[in-house]
């Protein structure tokens, strides 16, 4: 009931004299993946913390529409604490902008956050430990469309053994979000054998019309 409306009663309205109001808002998706970033920066779950020299989180538009998804940092992501930046991550930004994204646009993760030691394929129980917190990235991301790039990372998001031959050309779903995901050739596989990079780019212009 409005206070002028009460003193016209003849009734007096009180309240506490030093009334503290409390806002409780809400965290915003910057500030949930900022405290989650901290918190992974920080991680000693598995013996991986031993051997990084820095964890990667993740890089990009935290509201992007395509959200991209290695396997696990190299050599120069460890370095400089960034997905994607040695030559396999240079061509992904060719591969992007080959359907006019660029890296700024789309966000882009790992299924690891530290470098496995020699760029070994991650084991079992790194992954587990750690896709918890891939899982919070896409949930509060929300991205229209995942793109697993590589068998590794396709095998571990659609929890598969198929072959990366008969996962591709089809629109799959990550299960618990129920977000599509594609999956396409890893560019350090490209660089390898680049008679594959028609296929891949077939693939992208796939994923335009999709986005
Ligand atoms: N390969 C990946 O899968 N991820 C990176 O960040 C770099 C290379």
């Amino acid at each position: 009931m409005s206070k002028t409306y009460l003193e016209r009663l003849g009734i007096t309205p009180w309240c506490y004299k030093n009334k503290i109001e409390t806002i409780t808002a809400k965290p915003s998706v910057e500030q949930s993946l900022q405290s989650l970033r901290e918190t992974v920066a920080t991680c000693t779950a598995c013996a991986l913390h031993e051997t990084r020299t820095q964890t990667v989180f993740g890089v990009g538009n935290e509201q992007a529409k395509l959200m991209i998804i290695g396997e696990a940092p190299g050599f120069y992501e460890d370095q400089r604490g960034e997905p994607f930046v040695g030559r396999a991550g240079q061509l992904l930004t060719a591969m992007l902008n080959a359907i006019h994204l660029t890296r700024e646009e789309v966000y882009i993760a790992n299924i690891l956050k530290c470098r496995p030691p020699n760029n070994r394929d991650p084991q079992v129980n790194e992954v587990s430990t750690c896709t918890p917190y891939l899982h919070q990235q896409i949930t509060w991301i929300k991205p229209k469309l995942l793109l697993a790039v590589g068998r590794i990372a396709a095998h571990h998001l659609l929890q598969t053994k198929l072959s990366l031959e008969r996962l591709r050309n089809t629109v799959h779903a990550y299960v618990p979000t129920g977000t599509p995901l594609f999956v396409t050739y890893h560019p350090a596989y490209l660089l390898r054998s680049p008679v594959d990079k028609n296929k891949a780019y077939s693939d992208l212009r796939f994923i335009q019309t999709l986005l």
